[in-house]
């Protein structure tokens, strides 16, 4: 039976995904700093209004570089609207994606998918598409919501991961949350 796949979260939810609780309760500096070097390149898949975005263009450094990838051009927006100005603004690269297709060919070091796959209409085409995509040391870091993603339905989404290729090789805690850390090979 094919999973149910949540609606895409509006732009009116942008607010509220990019707050001060927010960066207390997940402050992206401490869940992405053990995975993030000066000069990487970093995948922000589904980044929405840019939660993680900037402090992933903060950690790569000037010689780096972050992908932020969303459906939505308005959430892209707000991405570009913030980062505006600042010294992060030639470190990003926003692209549009379509809902089945990443589109990208460039190499990443890192992806980060958080609270996004459960929107997706198919979340195997995505790992599938985006596993070459990932350098020979490359990791992806998948994190999920903890009331509308089920235990059941985050272990669909480990196997799925495994079939496209990638190895789990950490489940990060992060309170009530669900993720998990995966390298190639
Ligand atoms: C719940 S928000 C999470 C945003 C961000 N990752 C965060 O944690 O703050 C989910 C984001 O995924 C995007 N999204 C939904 N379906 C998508 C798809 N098929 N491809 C790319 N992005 C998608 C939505 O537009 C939205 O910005």
């Amino acid at each position: 039976m094919p999973e149910s796949r949540d609606q895409v979260c509006p732009i009116t939810l942008a607010g509220p995904l990019d707050n001060r609780i927010r960066r207390w309760l997940q402050s992206p500096r401490r869940l992405l700093a053990p995975y993030v070097r000066e000069g990487i390149t970093a995948l922000d898949f589904g980044c929405g209004p840019g939660f993680f975005t900037l402090e992933l263009a903060r950690l790569v450094g000037s010689s780096g570089r972050v992908i932020a990838v969303d459906l939505q051009p308005a959430m892209l927006e707000r991405v570009r609207v913030k980062a505006h100005g600042t010294e992060l603004e030639s470190r990003l690269t926003l692209h549009q994606c379509q809902p089945n297709r990443i589109g990208l060919s460039t190499p990443v070091d890192f992806a980060l998918a958080f609270y996004v796959l459960h929107e997706l209409p198919d979340p195997a085409a995505f790992l599938t598409e985006l596993r070459p995509l990932l350098t020979s040391h490359g990791q992806l870091f998948i994190v999920e919501p903890p009331f509308h993603v089920s235990k059941a339905a985050f272990e669909a989404t480990i196997q799925h991961a495994h079939r496209a290729g990638f190895r789990l090789i950490a489940r990060p805690r992060i309170r009530f949350n669900k993720a998990a850390l995966f390298g190639v090979g």
